[in-house]
């Protein structure tokens, strides 16, 4: 666990509109950025507090779950100004946490991204069936040959060429979508085929695999951040950007324990409805709780009055922005003078 006193001291940042400015940001806290819109809070949190930290780590920003070996792509920006002064002790790890698709192609899913899958096939391998026709793990993906559908090569779909307008996808005629050649589809987990498996919703596979302690708890952790409803198998490229940012909040909260990470978010209450507002704030202490600093972006004054410690940019947008208005508790932020952010935080700090 951190000192209490710790920070992380960022000196004379500047870069688009900020001025030069000292910011800390305490260790071991979760902090919001608040502030009008063009203020300068991302160019503050995604650029200056990211680009420092991972420069002084050394070392690539963890895109973590992310499959099939992706780097973590960052957009090309302006160069950011100022150092780190102190509290860099305190952060083995940055974890950036957006809203960027988990995986750019169809074959990665819900159940890809978060290891969930790899339990599942380890499943299906281990019945009796499977061992007595020696069909391994990898034989229930569906991106690798052997297991998967041959005429679709596990892609569940069909490209169809048609003269004068533009190509259709249509469901395999062999696997009928089901990505699976017939004799995987034979070996059964409990009544259940690996397709079947991939077409359960988070809630109907948490009960399904309520004896299976890693995957109940990987699916729970869905579940508590509102995404009972989402099929295993759902393509990363049909997912909303608020549930793909909630699936890596998810798949990092099961890795949380080991602490003295910095996750940074930009506005993560975003693609959550007002009721998931309180999920996400549980799992955001979760992460601090076990010894990790979160920072992020916000704007909803449910999550900034909850917060340990408020940074407001500002006052105004632009070239009115840039500087910091107000740091320090929820309360102290709220009685701070020429802030646009304080009568809203007064209102939400009295319970509206
Ligand atoms: N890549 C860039 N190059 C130059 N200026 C930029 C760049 N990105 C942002 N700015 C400018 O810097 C200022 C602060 O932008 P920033 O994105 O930090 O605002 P913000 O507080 O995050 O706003 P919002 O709430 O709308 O996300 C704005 O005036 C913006 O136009
Ligand atoms: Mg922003
Ligand atoms: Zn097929």
């Amino acid at each position: 666990m951190p000192q209490p006193d710790a920070r992380i001291k960022v000196r004379g940042a500047r870069t688009h509109n900020l001025k030069g400015i000292d910011v800390a940001f305490p260790l071991g806290a979760l902090t919001t950025v608040t502030g009008v819109s063009g203020s300068g809070k991302s160019s503050l949190v995604s650029q200056a507090l990211v680009e420092l930290v991972a420069a002084h780590l050394g070392h690539e920003i963890a895109a973590e779950g992310e499959d099939e070996g992706e780097a973590l792509e960052r957009a090309p920006s302006s160069p950011v100004g100022g150092r780190l002064a102190t509290g860099t002790e305190g952060v083995k790890r940055l974890v950036v946490v957006d809203q960027k698709p988990i995986g750019r192609t169809p074959r990665s899913n819900l159940a890809t991204y978060t290891g969930l899958f790899d339990h599942v096939r380890r499943l299906f391998a281990s019945t009796k069936a499977a061992r007595s026709r020696k069909y391994g793990a990898g034989r229930f993906s569906f991106n690798v040959a052997g297991g998967r559908c041959d005429t679709c090569a596990g892609e569940g779909f069909v490209m169809v060429e048609l003269l004068f307008l533009p190509s259709v996808y249509t469901p395999c005629p062999t696997c009928h979508g089901t990505r699976y050649n017939a004799k995987t589809l034979e070996i059964e987990y409990r009544g259940k085929n690996v397709a079947d498996v991939l077409g359960m919703t988070v809630d109907a596979a948490w009960e399904f695999l309520a004896d299976e302690p890693h995957a109940h708890r990987s699916l729970g952790v869905l579940r508590d951040v509102g995404l009972g409803y989402l099929r295993l198998g759902q393509p990363a490229t049909e997912l909303s950007g608020g549930e793909a940012q909630r699936i890596k909040l998810a798949t990092e909260l099961q890795r949380s324990e080991r602490g003295n990470s910095l996750y940074v978010r930009d506005e993560p209450t975003t693609g959550l409805h007002p009721a998931d507002v309180g999920k996400l704030l549980t799992q955001l202490n979760g992460l601090v709780e076990t010894g990790n600093t979160v920072v992020v972006v916000e704007h909803d004054m449910r999550v900034v009055s909850a917060s340990d410690w408020v940074i407001d940019v500002g006052p105004g947008a632009g070239d009115e922005g840039g500087t910091v208005v107000a740091a320090g508790p929820p309360a102290e932020v709220a009685r701070a003078h020429g802030s646009r952010t304080a009568p809203y935080l007064v209102r939400a700090l009295a319970g509206d």
